[in-house]
């Protein structure tokens, strides 16, 4: 049951980088939302960031904030590896669940997760806040509603070298912790399937949102100067074409965006490095009209804007604008089936995949 004011109270799994420079803060600026939780097996750092943002109680086992009635739902905020684990036992407790992108590390972890959610009749959404980009939105909408039929998207993901010099200046001060638990691998070794699940999770995400779900993919994939480029062709399940790219990192500014091509008009799209919490740049043209449309979404903390649509599917039931557990699934296939093409270099039916990127 919801607190007397009517808002979600949440738990926060993960005192980590996210939840330190999004989730903590989103919560507490979530209109519908409290942050009436937080865990972390880092003791140190759980009393920092209770000292910062003041939950009501704090936790440094799980299990025990589970156990906890009072929590309404949880946000996983944890490496990837974790994620498929620990939202099967937050589940199991009968919580609904908001895990970080992405869904999990193979596709194999994640299938069995599917017909757990099924079975619960709980919401589960997946942390890719880009959909909660107004721009995004509002092209996502165009897109299913103006365009008619598709026949043709690009999409593209470009990180910057400056990155950090930028998110530094954006982002508070992070507190680390010595205590902290780590997956058993280091999830940056393999630098491919760490770029994969990081930042092509997103723009895959991103272009099934816009174009529908991708049935089969071609990569290709050059490794120069410590830089990773994959060029990646795609058909979507009703034929129509894509192509993607996904470059870590190019020497110049954050290039991320979209094009999409339909019978009735056509999208263009800019997206900004979320961290300036800055609405992408969206002009959409109709032939019905002969007017191009660009929105202005003047609140795009896109962190907040999705726990507060996770919260409104909960408390009131309307219909779920985040990522579901099928487009996590989705993602994942797509993924995989990019790994194996850049090492086959053949066609790749994300049908026929299984294992992990
Ligand atoms: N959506 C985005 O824009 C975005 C951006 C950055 C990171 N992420 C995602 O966020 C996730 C977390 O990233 P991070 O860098 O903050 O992680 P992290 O591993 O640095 O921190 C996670 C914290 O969770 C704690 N923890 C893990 N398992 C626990 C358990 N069972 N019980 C108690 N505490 C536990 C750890 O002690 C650690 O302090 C990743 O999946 C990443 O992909 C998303």
């Amino acid at each position: 049951m919801p607190t007397s004011e009517g808002k979600l109270r949440i738990g926060v799994l993960g005192c980590g980088p996210i939840a330190q420079a999004a989730h903590f803060d989103a919560c507490r600026k979530a209109h519908n939302a409290e942050l009436y939780a937080v865990c972390d097996r880092a003791a140190d750092l759980l009393e920092q960031m209770a000292a910062t943002h003041r939950p009501v109680v704090t936790f440094t086992d799980y299990k025990a904030m589970l156990a906890d009635p009072q929590v309404d739902a949880v946000i996983i905020a944890t490496a990837d590896a974790f994620h498929v684990p620990l939202a099967q036992q937050a589940l199991a407790a009968g919580k609904h669940v908001l895990v970080e992108k992405p869904l999990g590390v193979t596709i194999d972890e994640c299938i069995p997760l599917t017909q757990q959610v099924r079975e619960s009749g709980l919401i589960f959404q997946i942390g890719h806040n880009k959909r909660f980009d107004p721009g995004i939105a509002f092209a996502a909408r165009f897109a299913r509603e103006e365009l008619g039929q598709l026949m043709a998207l690009k999409a593209w993901y470009c990180d910057s070298v400056y990155r950090y010099s930028m998110t530094d200046n954006l982002q508070p001060i992070m507190q680390v912790s010595q205590q902290s638990v780590r997956p058993s691998e280091n999830p940056k070794a393999d630098k491919r399937r760490y770029y994969l699940l990081t930042h092509g999770s997103h723009l895959i995400d991103t272009a099934q949102l816009l174009g529908g779900t991708i049935s089969k993919v071609q990569a290709r994939l050059l490794e120069r100067f410590g830089a990773h480029a994959w060029f990646i062709a795609v058909e979507f399940a009703d034929d129509s074409l894509g192509h993607l790219d996904l470059v870590v990192a190019i020497r110049g500014d954050w290039e991320e965006g979209f094009q999409v091509y339909g019978e009735h008009g056509s999208i263009k799209g800019k997206v900004f490095l979320p961290w300036f919490h800055k609405s992408s740049e969206v002009e959409c043209f109709s032939t019905k009209t002969g007017l191009y449309q660009r929105p202005l979404g003047a609140d795009a903390y896109t962190y907040k804007l999705q726990i507060e649509g996770f919260a409104d599917t909960i408390l009131n039931g309307t219909p779920q604008h985040g990522a579901t557990i099928q487009d996590g699934l989705s993602t994942m296939r797509a993924m995989t089936a990019i790994a194996r093409s850049a090492e086959s270099g053949a066609w790749v039916n994300l049908a026929n995949v299984t294992g992990g990127p």
